[in-house]
């Protein structure tokens, strides 16, 4: 098959060569010239764990390739992906879909022959019908589909994520679509992983859904956790009790600072909107959106509680910056606002990532950056892990603690025992857990 993947982002870009890898030809186009230029020469424009090597085996190939240029490479393609961003729209949390209509008027103008037009941005129900609509209206001749297909990947385990799905959803009822899609995804439904055939409708709706269903998950284990630490007990034990219920499941019950990301905080927004909209509100998502905002700012609170209600004239060191490991992605991450949280309060932050640093500076240029999680933790007055890089797993909490200024350690990923981190002589506070010393109370 030929395929055009428009937006060479996150998910343009990991479709595109994943899709490739599976032996199709596919051209990226992004209008963005210094990103496809950077493509071109090999150099990847975000950090995605085995994205450099499966791109450069595949352009070594020819199946994979990088332009500006929409027109010839729709002309020449038998389906076209629409991987564009939907931000929310400033000042209204509504999916801003001027890029996914945009990119929809450019196809438009350049299809040849049959071609099948693949939504796989995440666009709120409905949104496949105005793309058909602008399609249509500007070339009533074009023999065309359009399909819903809906990503369901994470960053930091995109090509896994993708090649390996629990399930894909195609949102189409016409025959000819669905014969192209499964000649697309063949080499997956080989390893059986099934195809959900749904109205185009329901395929949209599905993906909010998902993500919003994963939302309420996160927030729940969250307030459990905040319960378990005004009332004395273990969120981890929690979790693990319920999760092994197969009806529950043990995914997303790991406890934090709150979602974040580019995804789950803009689509749960939208959801809710198109919820009230349809006069059918959703308000397990609407509660889920208010609490999750609030919790990033409350760990910040949380910080200056740990190191004894101010935090003025100290510092603070926090390690983790991006909104999950194994990305570069700030976008929304729970850093942000529990930095400014501890600025605000009049802490210096001093920080260290391992991969979110350059997108970090740009968004925080008053954070101190430092090389190393041990620098990071000199002369501090705590230390606070955001985000839970493997980096940060088997630090030599001895040789932190000598570092810093008092042995204070907000861990908001729970991942020290609280037990070892009691022994080190730290101050330790992570989330819906009792101490260490608690603890083992409780098991004898
Ligand atoms: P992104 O911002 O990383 O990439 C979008 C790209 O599209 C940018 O490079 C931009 O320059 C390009 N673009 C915009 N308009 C264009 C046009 N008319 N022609 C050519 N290029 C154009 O976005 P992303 O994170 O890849 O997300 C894309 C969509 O996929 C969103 O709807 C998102 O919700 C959804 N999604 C994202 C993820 C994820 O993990 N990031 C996972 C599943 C679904
Ligand atoms: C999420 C979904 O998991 C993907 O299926 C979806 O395709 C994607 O959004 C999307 O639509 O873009 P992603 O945002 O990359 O993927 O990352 P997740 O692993 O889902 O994490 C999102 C946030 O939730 C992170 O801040 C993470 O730390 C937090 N989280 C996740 C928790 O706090 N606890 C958990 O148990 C799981």
């Amino acid at each position: 098959m030929r395929i055009t993947m428009i937006g060479a982002g996150y998910v343009g870009l990991v479709s595109g060569a994943c899709f490739a890898d599976f032996g199709h030809h596919v051209t990226c186009v992004d209008h963005d010239a210094r990103k496809i230029d950077d493509l071109c020469n090999a150099r990847i424009p975000i950090f995605e764990p085995g994205l450099d090597q499966l791109v450069a085996a595949n352009v070594r190939q020819n199946r994979l390739r990088f332009t500006t240029e929409l027109k010839q490479a729709v002309a020449e393609s038998d389906a076209v992906f629409i991987a564009v961003g939907t931000p929310s729209r400033r000042g209204d949390g509504y999916a801003d879909l001027s890029y996914v209509y945009a990119a929809a008027k450019e196809i438009a103008a350049a299809i040849v022959g049959y071609t099948v037009v693949v939504t796989k941005s995440t666009v709120p129900v409905g949104t496949g019908d105005e793309v058909e609509r602008i399609i249509r209206e500007s070339r009533p001749d074009a023999d065309v589909e359009v399909v819903s297909n809906p990503e369901f990947l994470r960053e930091g385990a995109a090509i896994a994520d993708f090649k390996r799905p629990d399930r894909i959803v195609v949102g189409t009822q016409d025959e000819r679509a669905i014969a192209v899609m499964r000649e697309i995804y063949r080499p997956l439904y080989l390893n059986q992983s099934p195809i959900v055939l749904s109205s185009r409708r329901t395929a949209e709706l599905t993906k909010y859904a998902a993500n919003a269903f994963l939302a309420v998950k996160i927030t729940f284990i969250n307030e459990i956790a905040d319960l378990c630490e005004r009332v004395g007990g273990d969120v981890q034990d929690v979790a693990r009790g319920i999760g092994l219920d197969n009806r529950i499941g043990s995914k997303f019950l790991h406890p934090g600072p709150g979602y974040g990301g580019s995804c789950f905080p803009k689509d749960t927004l939208a959801l809710v909107k198109t919820a009230q909209d349809a006069g059918s509100p959703l308000r397990i998502v609407e509660t889920v959106v208010a609490a999750n905002d609030q919790r990033k700012r409350a760990m910040a609170r949380k910080v200056i509680e740990a190191c004894g209600g101010t935090v003025r004239g100290r510092t603070i060191a926090v390690l983790g910056l991006t909104f999950k490991p194994n990305t570069d992605d700030m976008r929304d991450s729970p850093a942000l606002a529990i930095i400014t949280g501890l600025q605000d309060a009049g802490a210096t932050v001093r920080a260290f990532d391992p991969e979110g640093m350059p997108n970090a500076k740009a968004l925080m240029p008053d954070v101190d950056y430092v090389a190393d999680p041990y620098s990071c933790a000199d002369g501090a007055d705590a230390l606070v892990i955001v985000t839970e890089w493997d980096a940060f797993r088997a630090l030599d909490l001895q040789a932190v603690k000598a570092r810093l200024r008092s042995p204070v350690f907000v861990d908001l990923r729970n991942v020290y025992p609280p037990a070892e981190a009691e022994r080190a002589g730290f101050s330790y506070t992570s989330i819906g857990r009792p101490g260490g010393e608690d603890k083992a109370g409780v098991r004898s």
